[in-house]
């Protein structure tokens, strides 16, 4: 299959034109789209028509799937897509989560082991709004001054799902059930510390490893060094170098690189609009940080 790549923006993006998801792809073509994954670690590729089922096979091509544990807003024709969507029922239900990622994120650093790849489907786009914003850690970790960087080699960032436990987040008060589901989680997940330094296993590159989202503290430093420390990193990586605001199109299926970005839902859009997207996360590995040679 012909297809190109082409270089959207410095901090990471590229569209890809004339592939067709929907199908497998041959080896040759699978090996291209993994180096060019590598190469930008945002890829937009171009008008897709793809089925729950196309869409989850597409993404076994990477590796397994997590299993997504939030099944109300799985679909029912594969339980591995995850719905996200602002829409509500008659009955006051949600079809899907509402308030996905609104704050800067890596997806799932709040586990052990972290999904590789984040694959999202524009299912229907509301008229304005629904931007997702990228950050390029690997930029956001190399312009950092350099005693910053050896200051945090080796320490670890603690990382928590529940939104009740980080002050620097809030509730969506849009989305039924999610305070209640907020503090049950606080409960029973135990908090996982993750390398603020995170060496990529594939290009072997250092990124930053933290978000304003999950890391609530420093894992070695008390507070009162460790979250103006965490405070001068977020404040680094708003730098509009490292960031690339992807506009969704129609047909739109995006795949990211959690080992290297965060990024969030910059919102912007309201019922009656409706924004649909269908999600898949492919399983990662341990993060791990190995000081350059
Ligand atoms: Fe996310």
């Amino acid at each position: 299959m012909a297809f190109t790549v082409t270089p959207l923006s410095p901090a990471g993006a590229a569209e890809v034109v004339g592939l067709d998801c929907s199908r497998p792809l041959a080896a040759d073509d699978l090996a291209k789209l993994h180096q060019a994954f590598l190469d930008y670690p945002i890829l937009a590729i171009r008008d897709q028509d793809l089925t729950p089922q196309q869409q989850a096979a597409f993404g076994r091509q990477f590796g397994p799937l997590e299993a997504q544990d939030r099944s109300p807003y799985t679909h029912p024709d594969d339980r591995d897509i995850l719905i996200l969507s602002n829409e509500i029922r008659p009955d006051g239900t949600a079809v899907g989560i509402v308030d996905a990622g609104d704050f800067l994120h890596s997806d799932s650093s709040h586990l052990p082991e972290p999904c590789r790849i984040t694959m999202l489907y524009a299912v229907r786009n509301p008229s304005r709004g629904g931007d997702t914003e990228f950050c390029n850690m690997y930029q956001a970790y190399e312009t950092l001054p350099e005693a910053t960087k050896r200051r945090i080699a080796g320490l670890h960032g603690v990382h928590h799902v529940s939104k009740t436990k980080n002050p620097r987040v809030v509730v969506s008060p849009d989305r039924p059930g999610a305070k209640d589901y907020y503090e049950a989680r606080a409960k029973v997940v135990p908090e996982i510390a993750q390398p603020m330094v995170r060496t990529h296993p594939e290009t072997g590159r250092q990124a930053l490893y933290i978000s304003p989202r999950f890391t609530i503290r420093v894992a070695e430093l008390a507070d009162d060094e460790g979250q103006p420390l965490l405070d001068e990193l977020f404040k680094h990586m708003k730098d509009k170098r490292f960031q690339y605001r992807h506009k969704w199109r129609d047909k739109d299926l995006v795949m990211w690189d959690n080992r290297c970005l965060t990024h969030r839902a910059t919102g912007g859009y309201g019922l009656p609009d409706i924004r649909r997207m269908h999600r898949t996360t492919i399983c990662g590995d341990k993060p791990f940080y190995r000081p350059a040679a």
